[in-house]
């Protein structure tokens, strides 16, 4: 799937583009990456890193200014794992390392609401679980690299975050999170007492899910302290709803979360990618129980169900990915009416990227 994603050229931005780039490239740089970071690698035929550079290059003269930068939706972040490995490659490269101190500097500079919450991307006072994948592996890294001595900060910062979001957007009735809040609750689909949205999309879930699991390995050598354990409470509690989420038939999940089954409601493939990934990620690096057969199993159930229902193999020997909604924004009605109507893709790289994601940890399981 990998390879199939640099023979469609997707992950290097065209001329011409709009700000939902920057989580396309960010996400097929982190698959790629992370095929490369594994035993797997010895594997590749073709040059994913030569691949990452290049996907950077389309892209860098973009982020190299700090305000400019806050007008792009926080996903911007995820773009700078690619170039950290370009950094890392070349320490005199200026453009690189100007992109990441502007992508660093633009945090700060981010609108925030009344409770100090970063703003998802133009509109006042509105937060979303999507922008944690790409702002707290960013935001440590960044600071693991380059500021070591402010990391409890850095710490603080993202945790503060997070839990702003699970404040707000918490759901009795699943224990998962809704999409996000507006702090102001003054837009249509907020809810009068939390500001939260109505609807428990799998996308965002997913999103903040990894942005859990992969917080709580980039930090994992702090694994005693109490901002540990709490991030991991956290990963542990959303694994545990997710597993009861798991549609009974198929083992995936369900394109609105707190809805199942309803008429109208589809098992989406990007999200049950996302999870998948999580669950076994979990699994491998001892965050969830290995003793507790309910994650394993409901791992490979859905990953059985993602091969055979959206990967498509073609006679030439690439894969296609099918089942992927487009975006789903919070600037619409968002009832469930809204999230079950939007256009399903055909390769959509927030599918197949956490497909190759999914895949990475199963093999790895397998092995
Ligand atoms: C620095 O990196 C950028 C982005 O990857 C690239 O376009 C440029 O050629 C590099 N400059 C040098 C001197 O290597
Ligand atoms: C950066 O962007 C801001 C906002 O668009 C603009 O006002 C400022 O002049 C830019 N700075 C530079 C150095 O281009
Ligand atoms: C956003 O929140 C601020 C308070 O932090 C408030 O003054 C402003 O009116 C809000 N904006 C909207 C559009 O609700
Ligand atoms: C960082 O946090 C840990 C645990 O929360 C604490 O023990 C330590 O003193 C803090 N270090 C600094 C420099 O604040
Ligand atoms: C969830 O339940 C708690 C306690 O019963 C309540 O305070 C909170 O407002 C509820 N949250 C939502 C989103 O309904
Ligand atoms: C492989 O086949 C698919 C489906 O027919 C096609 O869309 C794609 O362009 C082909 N790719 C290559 C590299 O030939
Ligand atoms: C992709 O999924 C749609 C909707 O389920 C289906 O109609 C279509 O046949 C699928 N495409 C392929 C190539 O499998
Ligand atoms: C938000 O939705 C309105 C109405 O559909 C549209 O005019 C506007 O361009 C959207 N805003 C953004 C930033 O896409």
């Amino acid at each position: 799937m990998a390879d199939s994603i640099i023979s469609r050229g997707q992950g290097i931005a065209p001329a011409e583009t709009q700000s939902s780039i920057f989580l396309q490239i960010g996400i097929v740089q982190t698959a790629l990456l992370r095929v490369l970071d594994s035993p797997l690698s010895r594997c590749t035929e073709l040059d994913y890193r030569s691949y990452v550079e290049k996907g950077t290059q389309s892209i860098v003269g973009r982020l190299l200014n700090a305000s400019q930068d806050t007008l792009f939706p926080l996903d911007r972040l995820s773009l700078g794992r690619g170039l950290l490995l370009d950094y890392t490659g070349d320490h005199d490269n200026k453009t690189v390392k100007s992109a990441l101190d502007a992508l660093r500097r633009s945090i700060d500079l981010q609108p925030e609401n009344q409770y100090s919450g970063l703003w998802y991307f133009t509109y006042p006072n509105w937060s979303y679980l999507d922008g944690m994948y790409s702002y707290a592996s960013f935001y440590s890294l960044y600071t693991t690299f380059f500021n070591p001595t402010v990391t409890n900060k850095t710490t603080d910062d993202i945790i503060y975050q997070l839990d702003l979001l699970w404040a707000h957007c918490f759901d009795n009735s699943t224990g998962l999170l809704f999409h996000g809040y507006d702090a102001s609750k003054t837009a249509v689909w907020a809810n009068p007492a939390t500001g939260a949205s109505p609807v428990v999309w799998d996308r965002a879930l997913g999103w903040y899910f990894m942005a859990l699991v992969d917080w709580l390995e980039i930090n994992g050598f702090e694994c005693l302290s109490t901002q540990w354990e709490h991030v991991h409470a956290r990963f542990v509690a959303i694994a545990n709803g997710i597993v009861k989420a798991a549609d009974p038939v198929s083992g995936a999940w369900w394109q609105a979360l707190n809805f199942p089954e309803r008429e109208g409601n589809y098992i989406e493939s990007s999200g049950s990618a996302m999870f998948v990934y999580g669950l076994y990620k979990g699994i491998r690096l001892g965050y969830l129980r290995s003793s507790d057969q309910r994650y394993k199993n409901t791992a490979d159930k859905a990953y059985a169900y993602l091969t055979n229902t959206f990967v498509v193999k073609n006679q030439n020997g690439t894969l296609d990915w099918n089942g992927t909604v487009s975006v789903c924004s919070l600037n619409s009605s968002a009832t469930y009416e809204y999230y079950v109507t939007q256009p399903l893709l055909f390769n959509s790289v927030h599918g197949s990227a956490s497909f190759v994601l999914a895949s990475l940890e199963h093999e790895i399981q397998v092995f």
